[in-house]
């Protein structure tokens, strides 16, 4: 192992945390150059704390305070404090259900992402895949974007498509949906890592390169 400073993540999420568990897998297999700082969750028996713990991962439950959509405003200032405390370069989302205010995007101005289980900006918002499979789609997908003031509109990082079936319910597309996020997520995150990604107003560059896209 070389002494390199690894890339430190602050993962916060609401619920199971596979999605944590896929990135906790890739820095620990070594494949994305990074290293969890602090797993942080508004839910205290959430899923997604249990399981870093059992990591040996640092987690915390932090109180959202009164508001059912966002995180009242010492709390934000809570979540701000731990994830400074604990030298994250990275906010990373994932299944976190509230949205950030100022205080959080002020203390980490384009360092926070989130993953989004639909491919933006088609159906923002509460259980995408469930608007996909009902509005009738037959490509849906996962995205992973820059959080911004709104609700799933920042610059769009990373996609990838994921076929809808005839036969699918909510649960197998949403099964389907997790699958691609364990691989997409992780590549992002390893992106970021390494300086790959530019943003220019709403638009990046540096993802997988145009090559692997097929550009010829
Ligand atoms: C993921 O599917 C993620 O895309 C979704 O929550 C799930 C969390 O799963 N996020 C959102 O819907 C955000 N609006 P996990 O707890 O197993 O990682």
């Amino acid at each position: 192992m070389n002494g390199k400073r690894k890339f430190r993540l602050g993962i916060l999420g609401s619920g199971k945390g596979s999605n944590m568990v896929a990135l906790a897998d890739a820095c620990v297999s070594g494949r994305i150059p990074c290293e969890i700082a602090l797993v942080l969750s508004d839910v205290a028996e959430a899923g997604i704390l249990a399981r870093a713990r059992e990591r040996g991962i640092p987690a915390r439950f932090i109180h959202p305070g009164g508001f059912r959509t966002k995180l009242d405003e010492a709390s934000e200032r809570a979540y701000c404090a731990a994830l400074r405390e604990a030298g994250v370069d990275l906010v990373v989302l994932a299944g976190l259900m509230r949205i950030l205010k100022e205080e959080m995007l002020r203390a980490f101005p384009r360092r926070i992402i989130n993953l989004h289980p639909a491919l933006l900006p088609a159906f923002p918002g509460l259980e995408a895949w469930k608007q996909a499979l009902e509005y009738g789609v037959k490509i849906t997908g996962c995205t992973v974007h820059f959080v911004d003031q709104g609700i799933d509109t920042g610059p769009i990082i990373a996609q990838q498509a994921v076929p809808v079936w005839d036969d699918d319910t909510p649960e197998t597309l949403h099964a389907r949906i997790q699958q691609a996020e364990w691989e997409l997520y992780p590549a992002a995150v390893a992106a970021l890592a390494e300086g790959r990604i530019r943003a220019e107003g709403r638009r990046t560059t540096g993802w997988a390169g145009d090559s692997k896209k097929g550009k010829p």
